[in-house]
């Protein structure tokens, strides 16, 4: 991404095999790396799915060895990768494969780091002096499977992991190799994980649409994604099975992912990072809060956008499409800020560290001040619990 620079630069990560039962192509995928053994991660959800035990099974009649690591805990940190890192370099596996939500998918990216380039992974944090500079280290071939429609991460260059003493989040820049979306895997997450995950993808494609970076591909993208979770979302809460809906959502989280891989995102998720720490809320209820102000900012400083906003939501005005926005936060229950216990001040007493910690803050059509931020969070908290 070029945040900050005069010039746009996309770039797509890397190809993407889609479409219901593509899982089926996995030991293809894994032998066009010249590889037999293969180091599967995921978490305690895919394992209670079946989908890991299916997965293990369509490999090893292909004549792939699976090793495993199967109990990925939400926001990994630095010391549970360098586990899994060594448990797969004991194994000599040649090839990794994540299969699972955003947490399981930056952990196996990391594995396949630490498989290829032993040792810790503090040097390789982008907060580390030189490690931006520095690039992608050397990483073994990565296979990335997603089973939510949420994060996007099979498609960013970075790992988002968590220093395991203090709990700050940092990344590293690691990217797969090969994608596989396939909506079959989808259909199993529960309603509560879809509307949070889609919501996220939501936030994610809505602040890359509006980022200051953004590009002419990674709009094309995030516009087709916040009509696919405006007309969908809904559809996918309701009925999981519904395997078109889920088809429209995995598009879209991934769409929104390569959208944000580019541009990155802006105050939305500054405010939702912070948030979802202090008051220990899932990411994509903490980074949801903010969509119905981003749409009405964007109203305010960029009618053109706020235009297409609306036109991707089906109605007249960037008011509606706040409204629309809100409509489905609480369709799918997102809670109000004063169910959760917070009030304006908490909310706005978190600003000068998210601003500090988040180095996408500074992304927006127009700059923001410690003082505008602090007004947005009170309309974020105001607008929800009162609208
Ligand atoms: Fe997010």
């Amino acid at each position: 991404m070029a945040m900050g620079s005069k010039y746009s630069e996309y770039a797509l990560v890397c190809p993407v095999l889609y479409g219901a039962g593509a899982v089926e192509e996995l030991p293809n995928k894994v032998k066009m790396f010249g590889a037999s053994k293969a180091f599967l991660v995921y978490d305690a959800g895919v394992k209670a799915s079946g989908m890991a035990e299916r997965i293990t099974g369509l490999l090893e009649q292909a004549g792939i060895s699976v090793a495993a690591f199967d109990d990925v805990k939400a926001d990994p940190t630095d010391a549970a990768v360098e586990a899994i890192g060594e448990a797969a370099q004991a194994a000599g596996s040649e090839v990794v494969i994540g299969l699972g939500g955003g947490s399981v998918l930056d952990s196996a990216k990391m594995v396949a780091l630490l498989l290829k380039t032993p040792g810790r992974v503090a040097d390789h944090f982008l907060t580390t002096p030189g490690a931006l500079e520095a690039g992608p280290a050397p990483s073994a071939p990565l296979i990335l499977i997603p089973t939510t429609s949420g994060s996007g991460s099979e498609v960013s260059i970075v790992a988002v992991i968590s220093h395991a003493v203090t709990h700050a989040k940092d990344a590293v820049f690691t990217a797969a190799n090969s994608v596989i979306l396939d909506p079959e895997l989808t259909v199993t997450a529960p309603p509560h994980v879809t509307a949070f995950a889609g919501l996220d993808v939501l936030a994610h494609a809505l602040e890359a649409y509006t980022s200051a970076s953004a590009d002419p591909l990674s709009s094309l993208v995030a516009y087709e994604a916040i009509r696919l979770v405006a007309a969908n979302l809904k559809r996918v809460y309701d009925d999981g099975s519904d395997i078109e809906a889920r088809s429209n959502m995995a598009i879209a989280s991934n769409f929104a992912g390569m959208a944000f891989n580019n541009t990155g995102l802006h105050f939305g998720h500054t405010f939702g990072h912070e948030l979802g720490g202090a008051f220990n809320l899932p990411h994509g209820m903490a980074s949801a809060y903010a969509i119905p102000t981003v749409i009405r900012f964007t109203g305010k400083h960029d009618p053109e956008r706020a235009a297409k906003i609306a036109e991707a939501f089906g109605v007249a005005s960037a008011e509606e499409a706040a409204q629309k926005a809100t409509e489905l936060m609480r369709y799918v229950g997102i809670k109000k800020f004063s169910e959760n216990g917070i009030t304006v001040e908490a909310a706005q007493a978190l600003a000068e560290d998210a601003i500090a910690h988040n180095v996408f803050f500074h992304n927006t059509v127009v700059p923001l001040a410690v003082d505008d931020f602090k007004a947005l969070i009170a309309e974020i908290v105001t607008t929800y619990d009162e609208d």
